[in-house]
């Protein structure tokens, strides 16, 4: 059965760096996400006995090495589960830069485990869905439910998943992405994981982490803008301290990311009420409520070097393209 699936990217608000245990991918904290519905991945997947080996493309290009090895071990979980073993066919569509800190990874397996399963005769709820994406890459178990997102860190595999805290027209806010990078980065977000214990302020992170998450769903529930603003952006600067102060350190901005932020913020002295938060790479992220938006995007033409900007509202999870 030839099946395609889209899924969406998403962003944190509360970040998940760190795991308590790398194979499993299982956080070190829980986090919180917004799917993103201008940013996503089309997967299409096929089993074919006429194959020899696993073919796989993404963006048009063939796979090879490390990256065609992660995506082979997940359809190896995936015939696992089906008790088949037959190889597939997988071609793979991206809206945006792969690998440049916009969570290509996460639409990317999301994508893969819904077309993936469905195609290989599997039936699953959307709680497996998202324990078997968090398996390719853990942000990806967040693009399986809808709108917005809470991934609750939990014990073991089966109980690390995550599901949908509001539908997505519940709040009407816009993540505009500011591509300021378009080249992969150097330092995977998988390898990055593994670095976060060596910051000295890590601890003091984790330790703040249940306030903060509660504090943050609560603002979301009462739409309480300000106090969610304050909290995301204060959240993605603890967690990039801790990434640049980790041994070695790993520094994802951007001379240009900086001026963005520094923009940020002084918009906001200016009354236009929007914060920033980024991920392992250059670009940032500038949430607002969806009427301020136009605003943005005027502000930003007169930024030179921004190089595409793109506007999500919050978007539906993963699901079957008909
Ligand atoms: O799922 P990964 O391994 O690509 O890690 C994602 C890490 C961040 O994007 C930096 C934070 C997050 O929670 O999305």
């Amino acid at each position: 059965m030839k099946v395609k699936a889209r899924a969406p990217s998403n962003i944190a608000f509360i970040k998940y760096w760190g795991k308590k245990n790398e194979k499993l991918r299982i956080p070190a904290n829980t986090s919180i996400s917004m799917n993103l519905s201008e940013a996503y991945t089309e997967t299409f997947v096929e089993f074919d006995n006429k194959l020899s080996k696993d073919l796989i493309v993404i963006d048009g290009k063939s796979v090879e090495g490390n990256e065609k090895e992660r995506i082979v071990d997940h359809l190896n979980l995936i015939r696992k589960m089906a008790g088949i073993d037959t190889f597939a066919e997988v071609v793979s569509k991206n809206n945006f830069p792969k690998g440049a800190g916009m969570a290509s990874s996460a639409s990317g397996f999301a994508a893969l485990t819904v077309a993936g399963t469905k195609a290989a005769g599997l039936n699953l709820s959307e709680k497996e869905l998202s324990v078997l994406a968090r398996l390719g890459s853990g942000s990806a178990c967040r693009s399986i439910p809808d709108g917005f997102v809470e991934w609750k860190t939990g014990v073991k595999s089966g109980d690390s998943y995550a599901y949908s805290l509001q539908a997505p027209g519940y709040w009407d806010i816009c993540d505009t992405i500011v591509v300021v990078g378009e080249k992969a980065k150097k330092v995977s977000s998988t390898e990055g994981h593994t670095k976060a214990f060596s910051s000295p302020f890590y601890k003091a992170r984790i330790l703040g982490m249940n306030k903060k998450v509660k504090e943050i769903k609560s603002a979301l529930k009462n739409k309480d803008f300000t106090k969610f603003g304050r909290i995301l952006e204060e959240e993605a600067i603890n967690m990039h301290t801790v990434m640049m102060t980790s041994k070695p350190p790993l520094f994802y901005w951007l001379p240009k990311t900086l001026e963005i932020m520094q923009s940020v913020i002084t918009w906001r002295e200016e009354d236009l009420e929007t914060y920033f938060t980024i991920d392992a790479g250059p670009n940032v992220h500038i949430i607002c409520l969806s009427k301020d938006v136009k605003k943005v995007r005027i502000k930003l033409k007169k930024i030179p070097g921004v190089k595409k900007v793109i506007v999500n509202k919050a978007s539906e999870g993963t699901h079957i393209l008909k």
